[in-house]
């Protein structure tokens, strides 16, 4: 089948989130959608998908005009979805899941065993290896997402739309999910796929349309090189590694100090924990999800009590202090979840910007509250920062995944602060957004903060440490210095010490 979009406009109030935007998918295609992060992609897929009445333009399959007055048509037309939050109900089966939303059998009720039987045909089809009755909440990401993927599938999906699929998936499961939309394509099916990840579309798509703030600005073929598809996403040449320049470091600001943290049921997920972060250094934990590094980070917050140890910064003992010490101590706190630990999701953008300090001067004097100050120091930020709002006044939730994380980067960097720890700085960000996050955080550490960054991203760990602490099973496993190699730190992630590593190592490189 094949699908076009003619002249899709689609406005928000004063935004236009889809400008006049053309796009033709072949039959048996991959055509990926590249953009920024608020680029209008989820906004257009939503429009094809029927979730929006666009406010201009026309829907064409096999050269016929079609309008979705919801996903229900848009699925009877053979259009599936997957999104970019998945929209599975956590108690559900996977059997259940697949059967949601099928037109009602003559009883009425949902057909599971219909749903069942194309769990199975289609998991063993594509060698998914899914049980029908598996419920949902128990199952990995990545095994949620083939959920949604036979779900769409089973409704005979002939174009399936994905939405930043890899963008909660390991490495690994990436290249799983690559090898899925390759045999899917191999059986005709087109895949419309959305990502910002430049190797991903260069390892899989047949064609790419470039969308820029709602616009398309470009097509590309996949063997334009990262630094194009890069700068046409952006508007402007990116530079992908960081400028960073050797510094000496200066005295230790963050210590843990043989840090446990034991849980109530008896798992020890910080074990005899000991590090220092310097003034003017940036120290990276490494280390596979899942090791520790979350527990760490809220024991620096003051989230997380540790069982024993201590945690020092600037040479006071904040071990058993509140969050709130924490912070006026000089503490900046990027967290991992932002969503759910880094703002409030309906207060507006410049209320969230001075959520630490609301009841300081020039926020609040004593009891009265100064608004004009807090929309003037948004304003300046929103600037700075580059956050793209269309009022610092709107709910913070309404900005896109990138532009959040740019306010609350924006926040902590704008106070004064004397260690900054930032738990996954760039999870799901665009190329640019990364640059930025990336400077910004290097900036810091050329002012002289001691910086702690936590990544599972090597990429991110090679460009920003001066040194890198990996981390396996709540404990350090060593403290290496940026330019070990990678097959050292792997070794190192899966539990082996740096010498036995540096040893392994060797044998394989040569
Ligand atoms: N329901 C909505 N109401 C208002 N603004 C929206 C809505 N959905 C998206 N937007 C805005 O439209 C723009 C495009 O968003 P989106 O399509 O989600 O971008 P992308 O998927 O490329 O990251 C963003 O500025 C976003 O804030
Ligand atoms: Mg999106």
């Amino acid at each position: 089948m094949k699908l076009e979009l003619q002249g899709i406009t689609k406005v928000f109030g004063p935004l236009v989130a889809n400008d006049q935007i053309d796009l033709v998918v072949e039959p048996g295609q991959i055509h990926a959608l590249l953009g920024e992060n608020g680029a209008g992609k989820s906004t257009l897929m939503n429009v094809l998908y029927g979730i929006y009445q666009p406010d201009a333009g026309r829907i064409l399959i096999d050269g016929e005009p079609v309008t979705f007055n919801g996903p229900g048509q848009a699925v009877a037309a053979g259009i599936g979805m997957v999104h970019q939050h998945f929209m599975l109900v956590p108690v559900f089966t996977v059997a259940e899941s697949v059967a949601l939303g099928y037109e009602p059998t003559d009883a009425g009720i949902i057909n599971k065993k219909k749903a069942a039987e194309k769990v199975k045909e289609l998991s063993a089809r594509f060698g998914f290896d899914l049980n029908p009755d598996a419920v949902i909440e128990d199952l990995p990401v990545g095994v949620q997402q083939r959920v949604e993927i036979i779900k769409a599938l089973s409704r005979d999906a002939k174009v399936l739309i994905l939405d930043e699929p890899t963008a909660v998936l390991t490495p690994q499961e990436t290249d799983e999910l690559i090898a899925i939309m390759k045999e899917l394509k191999a059986s005709g099916t087109s895949i419309v796929f959305i990502t910002h990840k430049l190797r991903e579309i260069r390892a899989v798509a047949d064609t790419i349309t470039v969308i820029r703030r709602g616009k398309v600005v470009g097509e590309a073929t996949p063997d334009a090189s990262e630094k194009e598809l890069a700068a046409l996403m952006v508007g402007r040449p990116v530079d992908l590694g960081v400028a960073k320049e050797e510094k000496a470091p200066g005295a230790t600001v963050l210590a843990f100090d043989d840090v446990t943290v034991i849980e109530d049921n008896g798992q020890v997920v910080l074990d005899h924990v000991s590090f220092d972060v310097r003034a003017g250094e940036i120290l990276c934990i490494a280390g596979v999800q899942g090791n520790g590094q979350t527990e760490l980070c809220e024991a620096i917050l003051g989230s997380t009590r540790p069982t024993g140890g201590h945690v020092t910064i600037d040479g006071h003992d904040l071990t058993d202090s509140t969050i709130k010490h924490r912070l006026r101590q000089g503490l900046g706190y990027v967290p991992e979840d932002r969503a759910k630990d880094g703002m409030i999701a309906s207060f507006s953008v410049a209320e969230n910007m001075i959520l630490d300090v609301y009841d300081q001067p020039p926020f609040a004097t004593g009891i009265s509250m100064h608004p004009q100050a807090v929309i003037e120091n948004a304003e300046k930020l929103r600037k700075i920062f580059d956050v793209r709002v269309t009022s610092v006044l709107d709910p913070i939730s309404t900005l896109s995944g990138g532009n959040q994380q740019k306010a609350i980067l924006a926040r902590e960097l704008s106070r004064p602060i004397k260690t900054l720890v930032a738990a996954q700085p760039t999870r799901g960000l665009d190329v640019g957004s990364i640059e930025f996050v990336h400077q910004s955080i290097v900036e810091q550490r050329d002012s002289g903060t001691a910086v702690l960054v936590v990544s599972t991203e090597l990429d991110e760990v090679e460009a920003l440490a001066d040194r890198i602490a990996v981390m396996y099973r709540g404990r350090i496993v060593g403290i290496v210095p940026p330019d070990t190699p990678r097959d050292i730190l792997g070794l190192m992630m899966a539990g082996v010490p740096y010498d036995e590593a540096r040893t392994a190592g060797k044998e394989v490189r040569s």
